[in-house]
């Protein structure tokens, strides 16, 4: 069954892989390591749009499951994954945005954390969202760039 599943996931990944072969999208992020070394946008982040980003609702909405001490004001802190406080002392920029851009690469299969840039985020997604990802490449890259800056 394992085997089973593999298999339909590789062809799957080479549809979408061809579907986008000419455009730089969700499908042509390079994985290595557990991090993406290049700009997703070819941009470098700014950390003041990404901090927006990260505690806007309809856009990251980082923390209805991430504790942010830098982010105060803002009611509803969820505790579903780890406080972001010192985020930046564990994990190196090229990790932080490979875990942005598609947790599943660096998690594995079980998280709860949703892909950010991933044509794979998840069940159930409203129709008209279909095939589109949840960030746009510079948001990733603000968001990025934020957590960059989060050192205890
Ligand atoms: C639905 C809940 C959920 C949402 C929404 C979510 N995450 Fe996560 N995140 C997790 C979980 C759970 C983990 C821990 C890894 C695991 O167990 O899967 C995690 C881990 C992380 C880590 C590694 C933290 C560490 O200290 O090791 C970072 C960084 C992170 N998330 C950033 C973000 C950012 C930025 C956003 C918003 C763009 C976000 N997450 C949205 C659930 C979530």
């Amino acid at each position: 069954m394992k085997q089973v599943t593999r298999l339909l996931c590789a062809a799957l990944a080479l549809q979408a892989g061809a579907a986008f072969a000419e455009d730089t999208g969700p499908a042509d992020v390079k994985f290595e390591d557990f991090a993406v070394q290049a700009s997703l946008s070819g941009q470098a982040g700014d950390a003041a749009e990404g901090a927006k980003v990260f505690k806007d609702r309809k856009l990251g909405n980082c923390l209805a499951c991430h504790q942010n001490a830098g982010m105060k004001d803002e009611l509803f802190h969820g505790t579903v994954g780890p406080a972001m406080d010192g985020v930046a002392d564990r994990w190196e920029p090229e990790q932080l945005r490979a875990i942005v851009t598609d947790a599943k690469q660096v998690f594995g299969e079980e998280t709860v954390m949703p892909g950010f840039y991933s044509l794979r985020v998840g069940k159930n997604v409203r129709e008209d969202l279909v095939g589109k990802p949840i960030l746009t490449a510079q948001q990733v890259e603000d968001v990025v760039a934020y957590l960059a800056t989060l050192r205890e």
